[in-house]
């Protein structure tokens, strides 16, 4: 059975942490920030929590849909940075929509998280349990990340993205294929990037336009609290780098061998936003025009599990997608893990 998607939304914090302010608070700049990741600013979470900005970015994916929350079977979340170990986050973006008759749990692979869900998503309609399902990518990756550490707070922003999937389709009078889904692992390469479980950072400390203008050591005041614990997150940035240029274009013709289409045939391969260099390096050694490869890291950052769906959704509101047109989805993160799902664009 096919998997069409009806409906996309995002949602972002309002409060944007360019390159030139992060530069007040540890020792980097514009300069460095943008040529090694193509990142300019991101969006910082003050008083929203990954649930609001999953259930705001699920409301709009719904209204998008043209959908009720009450005809939604199933909600998948993933997020590895949410404010309650329990419950999940799927759970209660249900309360707030009021998705009463959905079934919820949440995915935890990272920045590989949204293709998990999409590929769980499209796994339980197969299997009969849902026909209509919500799916989330949601973080707030500002509370993981130590912002004393140059290296890794440049590269992270929150949000989150959603999509409406409904099941059907599948009368496929054609040989051709609609779906496919690639997904691996390999957990000796854990150590490369990871972070203890709680949240322990409060963020950057940052005024707002209410607030009195604070000196750049006050910026830093709110993670001293980390420096005891310890428990943030912390990336081999080389081996990182290494293995998503390695691996991103090996799964991406892995799935497209196994839906049997040719890649000059895709029109857009959606990537999980880490790094312009990831993607230009992407595109190169799969010989693909980089125009396919739409980029909107230097708006937000990385911002894991909700960079795909917030990127999808974007094109989706600009009206770049026509029916008919071949994506291929591809995300890669900690485990480590990496994936990718081609689609066909239906909506
Ligand atoms: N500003 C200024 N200088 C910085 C810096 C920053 N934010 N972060 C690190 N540096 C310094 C380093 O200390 C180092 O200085 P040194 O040469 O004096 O020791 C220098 O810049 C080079 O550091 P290096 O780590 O070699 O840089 P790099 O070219 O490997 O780029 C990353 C670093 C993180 C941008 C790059 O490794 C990367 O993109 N990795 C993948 C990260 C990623 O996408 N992770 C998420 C995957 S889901």
């Amino acid at each position: 059975m096919e998997v069409n998607i009806a409906g996309t939304g995002a949602c972002v914090p309002e409060r944007v942490l360019d390159n030139v302010e992060l530069s007040a608070m540890v020792d980097t700049s514009d300069e460095w920030i943008r040529t090694r990741t193509g990142i300019a600013r991101r969006h910082i979470a003050t008083w929203e929590t990954t649930v609001d900005l999953a259930a705001a970015a699920a409301e709009k994916a719904l209204l998008n849909a043209g959908m009720e929350a009450e005809k939604l079977q199933m909600i998948i979340a993933a997020s590895s940075s949410a404010e309650m170990a329990m419950p999940g986050v799927a759970c209660m973006v249900q309360e707030r929509i009021q998705a009463v008759n959905a079934s919820c749990f949440d995915i935890n692979a990272a920045c590989s998280g949204f293709i998990a869900a999409f590929q769980t998503a499209q796994a339980m309609a197969n299997a009969g349990m849902a026909g209509t399902v919500l799916i989330i990518g949601a973080e707030r990756m500002s509370s993981l990340v130590d912002w004393k550490d140059r290296s890794t707070c440049v590269l992270f922003g929150d949000g989150a993205g959603a999509a409406v999937l409904t099941a059907g389709g599948g009368e496929n009078n054609t040989a051709e294929k609609k779906m496919a889904s690639v997904f691996h692992t390999d957990g000796t390469k854990g150590k490369y990037l990871n972070c203890r479980a709680g949240q322990v950072s409060s963020g950057p400390v940052l005024h707002t336009e209410n607030s009195e203008e604070k000196p750049a050591e006050n910026l830093i005041e709110g993670c001293a609290r980390m420096e005891t614990t310890g428990e943030y997150l912390r990336m081999d940035g080389k081996e990182v780098f290494e293995f998503a240029v390695k691996k991103v274009p090996e799964c991406i013709r892995e799935v497209l061998k196994k839906a049997e289409v040719s890649i000059d045939d895709v029109d857009y391969f959606i990537l999980h936003q880490a790094n312009r260099r990831i993607i230009e390096s992407a595109a190169r050694r799969l010989g693909v025009d980089i125009r396919k490869f739409p980029m909107n890291m230097e708006a937000y950052g990385n911002m894991s599990s909700a960079s795909i769906p917030i990127l999808l959704d974007e094109l989706n509101r600009e009206g770049k997608l026509k029916p008919g047109m071949k994506l291929v989805l591809a995300g890669f993160g900690a485990g480590l893990t990496w994936g990718a799902s081609y689609l066909v664009w239906t909506k």
